[in-house]
């Protein structure tokens, strides 16, 4: 087995420099533990760069990691610059040049943090959000038109293809089948958008065929963001839409105590190019700069890029040090309802592992 790996770092904005270092170091920890050997290769790509040289990555930046093993981000996107410049600057291109159509974001109620739900604890919720992460309503097919006059308007396409909802729906099945419920929600709204919904369900509905052995249903996304609320316990892996999956991945965590704890992987399962491992949550401006950001999510993410790269044990070895953390330390960020740092906090999961 590989045991070497050029893993791409891009700590980003605002709390992604904050908890990238506590990755690392949990990285360098289980690097020993498990005989590995991490080449880090650090980028400053964020929006600080694009303030001062006009870009949040190099012309030719993707070639240039487009080699790595896998890329570790914290995040995108700082007031300054205009969010849908700073994103489709840097981390959108990574996930269309990089082939990353998966994401992957598992929702899980860790023991030791409080849901805002009542009733709800450890064991209750645990899914996996399957995200399209290439198409859908992210899309640059459109624009403005008679533009500063009484008829101006905007277009925006969505894209569903019949190889972008197979892939991601077959995944979504394979994934339910390595479960133990086996079970497969599909996130739709063909009650109100004409084409691609109907078309969305089309698909589910012929794909779900070749999968005898998982049950399924679907709902309108109205009602399963409600459900996500009232009865979170029933799902296992729900197939989304990319923006579909982006609302429900911030909702399922936060139902979980915070979002701060998510991870997600932008994966290409072809692996013709590196994968791309990220935290769900963004550069959180409101508490950036005062070293109190929760660095699981992005520990997590770490987790999960090790796991992508075979690192099977040393995976299931931090995601235990966060388990246990979190059900018998009183060491948590304020997100978590306590009062410790970024970096005590790190050090306690490190401490575990
Ligand atoms: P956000 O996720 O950055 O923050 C939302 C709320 O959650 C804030 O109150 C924040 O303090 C809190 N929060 C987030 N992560 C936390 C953590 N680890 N610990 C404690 N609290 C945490 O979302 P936003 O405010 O909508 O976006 C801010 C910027 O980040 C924008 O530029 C946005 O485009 C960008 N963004 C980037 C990514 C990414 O890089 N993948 C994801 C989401 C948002
Ligand atoms: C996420 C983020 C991004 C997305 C934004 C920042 C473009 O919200 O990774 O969830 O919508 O994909
Ligand atoms: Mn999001």
């Amino acid at each position: 087995m590989n045991r070497n790996f050029n893993i791409c770092v891009i700590p980003g904005d605002g709390i992604g420099k904050e908890v990238m270092p506590e990755a690392i170091n949990i990285l360098r920890a289980v690097e020993k533990k498990y005989n590995l050997k991490f080449s880090f290769d650090t980028k400053d790509w964020s929006c600080k760069r694009f303030n001062e040289k006009g870009a949040m990555m190099p012309d030719d930046g993707l070639e240039k990691i487009q080699g790595s093993d896998a890329i570790l981000l914290g995040a995108c996107g700082f007031p300054g610059v205009p969010d849908h410049v700073s994103l489709w600057g840097l981390l959108i291109p990574i996930r269309r040049k990089f082939g990353q159509y998966l994401n992957l974001r598992p929702v899980r109620m860790f023991e030791g943090l409080k849901s805002p739900l009542k009733n709800r604890e450890y064991g209750d919720i645990d899914f996996l959000v399957v995200r399209e992460n290439n198409e859908g309503e992210y899309s640059e097919i459109g624009g403005l038109l008679y533009k500063d006059t009484p008829e101006e308007m905007a277009v925006q396409q969505s894209v569903f293809t019949r190889k972008g909802t197979g892939r991601v729906m077959h995944a979504a099945f394979n994934l339910a089948k390595g479960r133990k419920r086996k079970h497969v929600t599909s996130a739709t709204k063909s009650n109100g958008i004409l084409h691609s919904m109907p078309y969305w369900d089309a698909r589910f509905k012929e794909i779900a065929m070749e999968y005898p052995e998982v049950s399924t249903d679907q709902f309108h996304i109205d009602i399963l963001s409600a459900h996500f609320v009232l009865h979170p316990d029933w799902f296992d892996v729900i197939v989304a839409s990319n923006l579909f999956g982006d609302i429900l991945s911030d909702l399922g965590p936060a139902i979980t105590g915070t979002i701060g704890i998510a991870p997600s992987g932008n994966i290409n399962p072809e692996r013709n190019y590196p994968s791309c491992f990220e935290p769900v949550h963004g550069s959180a401006p409101d508490i950036a700069g005062r070293g109190i950001a929760n660095p699981i999510g992005q520990i997590w993410s770490a987790a999960m890029m090790l796991e992508h790269l075979g690192c099977l044990e040393a995976a299931a070895d931090i995601v235990s040090a966060i388990e246990e953390t979190l059900r018998t330390s009183d060491c948590k960020t304020p997100d978590m309802g306590g009062n410790s740092t970024t970096q005590e906090l790190g050090k306690v999961i490190a401490a575990n592992l």
